[in-house]
């Protein structure tokens, strides 16, 4: 899927404080099966424009399309099942449930229809090199492991679009560049588009097409 930006603005106002200009007029096109990286110090707006983007938040103003159709106006319903359908998120927390092993985490997404949906996660341990770790809670794993799920977990309703916010900004640089590495060649295989945030230079190399974002601009 493709997704493009128009002159995106994003503001906060708050009652008895000056407004705070995050997103100052950002434009961009990633074109469909693109697998893009976003760069840019501390503060800059990257989440902001990636849960915007990610259609987890609004914008102010401006437009945002997906495969060509506007979709600003759509309700909140539609939004949340346009996220459910065409969405995959990976955020710099696990956000795992704690009570649940691997293989149910990788399944929530889909829980009402997890019966159909067990070969898939089957195939996605697989891939993630988790086969051996899918009754173990997550405290049972190590940081890097827990990532892998959340990637499964992600892609466990075939996305359209990846959207990775430092998907790896808690582990070590090893760690992290070995999983940025395989969400990379996951996105490859499976012909997602991909938007991700990362501090790791190496990895945004690995982008077909690299933005760098400072003070709420593209540049
Ligand atoms: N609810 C909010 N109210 C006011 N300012 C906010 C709010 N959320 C984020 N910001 C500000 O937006 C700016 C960009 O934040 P963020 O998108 O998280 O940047 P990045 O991910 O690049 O570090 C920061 O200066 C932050 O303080
Ligand atoms: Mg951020």
């Amino acid at each position: 899927m493709k997704i493009t930006a128009k002159n995106l603005i994003k503001n906060y106002t708050k009652k008895n404080a000056p407004e705070v200009n995050v997103l100052k007029g950002i434009n961009l096109e990633i074109p469909s099966g693109t697998k893009a990286s976003l760069t840019g110090p501390s503060g800059a707006g990257k989440s902001t424009l990636i849960h915007i983007l990610g259609l987890m938040d609004k914008p102010t103003s401006g437009e945002i399309f997906i495969d060509g159709e506007k979709i600003n106006n759509y309700g909140n319903l539609r939004l949340s099942k346009m996220r459910k359908d065409y969405i995959g998120f990976v955020f710099q927390f696990h956000y795992l449930l704690s009570d649940f092993n691997v293989l149910e985490n990788i399944l929530m997404p889909v829980w009402d229809k997890k019966s159909e949906k067990i070969k898939r996660a089957d195939e996605l341990l697989e891939m993630t090199g988790l086969s051996n770790r899918k009754h173990h809670l997550p405290s049972e794993l190590s940081g890097g492991e827990q990532q892998r799920v959340a990637l499964a977990r992600a892609l466990i309703n075939n996305p359209k679009i990846l959207f990775a916010d430092e998907p790896t900004g808690n582990l070590d640089r090893k760690t992290g560049t070995m999983i940025e590495n395989l969400m990379f060649g996951l996105c490859t295989e499976l012909k997602t588009t991909l938007l991700v945030v990362t501090h790791n230079q190496d990895v945004a190399n690995l982008a077909d097409r690299q933005l760098k974002m400072v003070d709420g601009q593209i540049l």
